[in-house]
Formats: structure tokens, C-alpha cells, sequence
């Protein structure tokens, strides 16, 4: 064993010799001509990176001759994302600088909570004042606050908390597993976002490493990430198999940060892994139970990502979509297939995802659900299920990105009306904030819709297995569950400090100017303010469904509060040029990289 791994890390000194080879001669060419700001590339040279732990330990699997290299060509040009905003008006601007200071406070609240009770842990509790590290123990929830920090012009903590970074230890952690995706959206997401924006190099070696750490998660026999990975039996030279049981989302999300990491690097190693998965992908694509779609779970082992009957744009598929139109963005259109990609699994998710759902006032909205699939010989039948998830708001503002940038008007329709879906959603519960997951009652057809009490009250009969017809047991079950008219069972009453109804909010005004989603991101921001502060912070509430009583604490802060959730709502206040959708794009934790333009 010892002699074996010594020659593995003579073979790693040899490999990264020649790829820090290839980088220096690449770089020139690369960052000066598409990247609107050079980068300090003699503060990264110097930097001694081969020496780094994770660079030295070497692979029992080098990645075959057909290596991926990172384009550098032209980027093709993309409409304009954002819409032509009017001039404001004296009183409109002052509104807006009003709400966007609400905003700041409440993430100053939030931040100073956080370095006083819960310093380089990864999160406050924000009830208790205590700490916990899900997340490796990296000080998650400062890496991931590093760009808000610097969005909203708070300097000196921007500063104190880059000096902090230089002792966070990425060979190291106290989990037995890590998230390989969470890293990767979390910390390098964070990193390379602050970078992108500051041009502090010290930045940009964070991500080199954490980005080196996660790149030892791709040494299986086809190069197939594990996403569950204990690390620490990894840094040990333990081998590892990609899973047989891997969720889409996860394997399908790590694009942005790797492609981004290898642009600013010029080492093209990062690019060609995930363009591994994304070959997957794409010759599995039309070979599924649903054309176009991809399962929740795929087998990253024996790359089959064919097999299995739950197709959802939700929870644990999600942002392996939502990175298609991304992808493309980011590396200027010169990956065809990432546009080629997204086309075909929204035109699917279009026909089969969506419903109307049946609401009292008949409101032209959509929500997106999950389909399943039967197949009985050569028959393939597709049911759709009524749910709807607040994690499956993010949609509306994939849709609204993808339809500008590939010049799609219909997308962007829809994208206003699952956006619309989520306002609404937000204010039919009695504290103005949707839970995690629910069931409504669906329209006959998407056109034309006339509210029907008797037919939601049997479904939320059929749904809670009771008879049919029996009206005053559905009373009881309405009553008894907190459903509010339209909605037929609500699994789960939470509201976790989510950030993906802002988020489609947000991206939707940018690139309409509709005025009204300024008012209901103020609408949401009060709502949420009201029913999750603590003395300390803002936390996760037990249920959003009881008129009357305030819901309960849950005592806990995930890093994409201040990562996310408060850079939207900041963000939908400020003035549309502050972080340009024409100039950026957002990794799936609201982290904006640089685009290629
Ligand atoms: C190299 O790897 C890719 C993807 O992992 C695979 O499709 C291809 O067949 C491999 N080529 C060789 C020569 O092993
Ligand atoms: C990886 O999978 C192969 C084939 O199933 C198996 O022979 C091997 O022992 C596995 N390796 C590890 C480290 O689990």
C-alpha cells in the first residue's frame, strides 16, 4: 500500500506539472480577451499551489486521453436579459432606498448575531445562540455571505471576513460524509462569486482548494463523482465507486462552479469533469420513460441515467435544469448542447409538468408537479401528481432566463405565470408565506378555469383516502388541516427562510419592469420579517398555516438566508444595474459569476 501510494503521488507532481504547463500557456489568451476584468495572474502564480494537500495525493483513476478543454473561442452574442427600465421618479426612488435599507438592517441583524454567537462555524442558531456545522464545519455561513457582504457595500465585514477565510482547512472535516453538492454550491460557488466581484486573489485560491478537494471526489473507475463522500478515508487514499443510487440534482448542479473555477484558473481539469455528466446527460436525454427529462435518481456507477419513473423540476432534480440555460450563459453559447438541452426538457416539462390549479378567483397560474411514469409493454403511460413546492419556484426565473437568452417568448409566459403561481401561493396562507410543500386541486385545462367547492372538496376527500361525497368529512378534514380554499393536504408546514420565490420574483422584474413584483417581494420580505425574527436573527418556522397564532421556532439559520434570500430581496430594491443579469449569472445558491460576454 505505502509503495503504491508513493508512486501515485509521484504521478500526481508529474500530471500537475503538466497541466500548470498548459494553464500558463492558456491564460493569456483566455482571461484578457473575454473577460471584461484581467486577473491578477501573478498573485496566482506565485501562489505554490502545487504544494497544495490535495494536489499531492494523486489518482488510482487519471481521466482518459479524451479530455474536455474549456472553449475559448468568441462568445456568441445573447439578447439582452435584462428589460429597458424607465427613468424613476424622485418619490419611487426614495421608496425603493427605504425598503432596500429595511433589508440591510435585517442582514446586519442577521450577520452581527452571526460573528458574535456563531464565528467560523457554518450556522447560528438563532434562537438558542448556539452554533452547528452541517456542512463540513467550514464556516459555511460566512463563505456563503462573502458576496451579499460586498453587494451591499459593507466593506469593513467584507474585509474581516476575507481575512478569516486563510484558516478555514479544507483537508480536513469532523462529518463522516460531506455533500459533495452543498460544497460545491456553498463554498465554491461563494468564493468565485466574491472573487468575480472583488478581484481579491486570496478569494480565488480558496476555491482552488476546495475546488482540488472536490475534484478527488471524481477518482472512481469512470470518473463519475461520489456525491456522499467521506473525505476523510479519501485524503487516507481510500478508493471509492461512483453510486448506483445518485440524486439528478446533485450530479447535475456541480457545472457552473467547476466551468467558472476553470476559467479564472486556465486549468481546464474542472471543465472536463463535469463535461463527463453532462455527456451522460445528454445521450440519455431522449431515452427516458419521459423524452427530455432525466429521473430523480440516476446510477452514476454504471452511468444509466435512464432508469426510473419520477420526473419533477423539484426537490432533488431541480437545478441540474435550472443549469442548463446557466451553462450556456456562462461559457458565452460555445457548448451548444447545454442550450439544446434545456429546449428540449422545458418543451417536455411544459407538456407534462404543469397545471392550473383551481383557486377561488380563477387566477391564470401555473404550478409545476411531478409526473410518473407506468409502462405496461410498450406502453408508457404518465400520471401527473398535484404538488406543488416552494423549492420549485426557482422555475419561473430559469424560464424567464432562458426564454430572453434563446429568444423563446413562450418561456417567458410561463415563467410569469409559475412566478405568478408562487405570489399567490405566498398570500393564500394566513401569514403570507407558503409552506415547504402542498397539493392543490388542478383546472381541466390550462385556458379556461371556473371554481368548483364542490369538486376541490372531493379531491381533498380522495386525497385524505375518505369517501366520496361526503361533504361534511371534508368540512372536518379543511378545518382540521388548515386548507386554505384550492389547497387539498399540505405534507409539509414549514417555511425554512427559502430563497426561491424571491428568486424567480426578482429575475422576472428584471427582465419585464413589471411593477407589481416589486410590491409583492415587499409583501413577501414583511411577512417573512414578521414571523421568523428571533432577538438574535431570523429562523425556520414549524407551520405556516395557523390563522391567528405566530408559528413556531424552529431555531435554526441556514447559510442561504444570508446567501441567498436577503441578496434577492436587496437586489429586487436596488437600481437594475447592480449585478446586471446581461453581466452575471446565479449558481444555484445565489452566488453571480461572471459571464463570458
Ligand atoms: C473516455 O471517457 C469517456 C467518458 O468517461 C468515455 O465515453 C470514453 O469512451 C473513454 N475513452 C476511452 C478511450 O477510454
Ligand atoms: C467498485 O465497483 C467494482 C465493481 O462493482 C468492485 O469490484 C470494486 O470492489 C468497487 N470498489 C470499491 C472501492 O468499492
Amino acid at each position: 500500500m505505502f509503495t503504491l501510494r508513493k508512486s501515485f503521488i509521484w504521478l500526481g507532481g508529474l500530471i500537475s506539472l503538466m497541466l500548470f504547463y498548459v494553464w500558463t500557456n492558456r491564460r493569456s489568451t483566455f482571461t484578457l480577451e473575454h473577460d471584461n476584468r484581467p486577473i491578477h495572474s501573478s498573485a496566482w502564480r506565485q501562489s505554490g499551489d502545487d504544494t497544495y494537500f490535495w494536489r499531492t495525493i494523486g489518482a488510482y483513476n487519471q481521466p482518459n486521453s479524451s479530455v474536455h478543454t474549456l472553449p475559448t473561442g468568441t462568445p456568441s452574442i445573447f439578447p439582452e436579459v435584462q428589460t429597458k427600465f424607465a427613468p424613476e421618479t424622485t418619490a419611487a426612488r426614495e421608496l425603493r432606498e427605504q425598503r432596500q435599507k429595511v433589508v440591510k438592517d435585517t442582514f446586519i441583524r442577521s450577520w452581527n448575531s452571526y460573528k458574535e454567537h456563531a464565528w467560523m462555524s457554518d450556522e447560528l442558531m438563532p434562537v438558542s445562540a448556539g452554533s452547528r456545522n452541517p456542512f463540513g464545519g467550514w464556516a459555511a455561513t460566512l463563505v456563503d455571505s462573502l458576496d451579499t457582504l460586498w453587494i451591499m457595500d459593507l466593506g469593513t465585514d467584507f474585509a474581516q471576513a476575507v481575512n478569516a477565510i486563510d484558516a478555514i482547512d479544507f483537508t480536513r472535516t469532523d462529518m463522516a460524509q460531506i455533500n459533495v453538492f452543498e460544497t460545491t454550491i456553498r463554498y465554491l460557488g461563494a468564493f468565485l462569486a466574491a472573487f468575480d466581484l472583488s478581484g481579491d486573489t486570496r478569494l480565488l485560491h480558496k476555491a482552488a482548494e476546495v475546488g482540488e478537494m472536490l475534484y478527488k471526489a471524481f477518482d472512481t473507475p469512470n470518473r463519475m463523482p461520489l456525491m456522499r463522500w467521506d473525505l476523510n478515508a479519501a485524503a487516507q487514499g481510500a478508493e471509492t465507486n461512483a453510486s448506483s443510487n445518485t440524486l439528478l440534482a446533485e450530479i447535475g448542479s456541480l457545472s457552473m462552479e467547476f466551468t467558472r473555477l476553470s476559467q479564472l484558473t486556465g486549468n481546464s481539469k474542472w471543465f472536463d469533469a463535469i463535461s463527463r455528466i453532462t455527456d451522460v446527460m445528454e445521450k440519455a436525454q431522449t431515452l427516458t420513460e419521459l423524452p427530455g427529462l432525466w429521473p430523480l435518481t440516476v446510477n452514476a456507477k454504471e452511468n444509466i441515467f435512464t432508469q426510473g419513473s419520477t420526473f419533477t423540476l423539484g426537490a432533488m432534480a431541480d437545478s441540474a435544469y435550472e443549469y442548463l440555460p446557466k451553462m450556456a450563459t456562462l461559457l458565452g453559447g460555445q457548448v451548444p448542447v447545454y442550450q439544446a438541452m434545456y429546449e428540449m426538457a422545458m418543451d417536455t416539462a411544459i407538456n407534462n409538468n404543469l397545471f392550473r390549479p383551481m383557486t377561488p378567483t380563477n387566477e391564470d397560474i401555473l404550478i409545476s408537479g411531478q409526473v410518473r411514469t407506468e409502462r405496461k409493454g410498450d406502453i408508457t403511460t404518465t400520471k401527473l401528481e398535484l404538488q406543488g413546492q416552494h423549492l420549485v419556484c426557482y422555475l419561473g426565473g430559469a424560464l424567464a432566463l432562458g426564454g430572453k437568452l434563446f429568444a423563446r417568448p413562450g418561456d417567458v409566459t410561463i415563467a410569469n405565470k409559475l412566478t405568478d403561481g408562487c405570489i399567490y401561493t405566498y398570500k393564500a396562507f394566513p401569514h403570507g408565506i407558503m409552506p415547504e410543500t402542498f397539493f392543490m386541486a388542478a383546472c381541466e385545462s390550462r385556458e379556461t378555469c371556473e371554481w368548483d367547492e364542490n369538486l376541490w372538496k372531493q379531491q381533498v376527500l380522495q386525497r385524505a383516502g375518505g369517501e366520496e361525497g361526503k361533504t361534511a368529512q371534508a368540512d372536518a378534514v379543511i378545518l382540521e388541516n388548515h386548507l386554505p380554499k384550492g389547497f387539498t393536504e399540505i405534507p409539509d408546514r414549514r417555511y425554512i427562510l427559502r430563497p426561491e420565490a424571491i428568486e424567480s420574483v426578482f429575475i422576472l422584474y428584471r427582465v419585464t419592469g413589471r411593477k407589481d413584483l416589486i410590491e409583492s417581494a415587499w409583501e413577501m420580505f414583511q411577512a417573512i420579517e414578521e414571523n421568523t425574527q428571533t432577538e438574535l436573527a431570523n429562523t425556520a418556522v414549524w407551520d405556516v398555516t395557523v390563522e391567528g397564532e405566530k408559528p413556531r421556532h424552529v431555531d435554526s439559520m441556514e447559510s442561504f438566508w444570508m446567501g441567498e434570500t436577503l441578496k434577492y430581496f436587496y437586489l429586487i430594491f436596488s437600481k437594475p444595474d447592480l449585478i446586471s443579469l446581461d453581466e452575471y449569472v446565479f449558481n444555484t445558491e445565489a452566488h453571480p459569476l461572471r459571464r463570458m460576454i
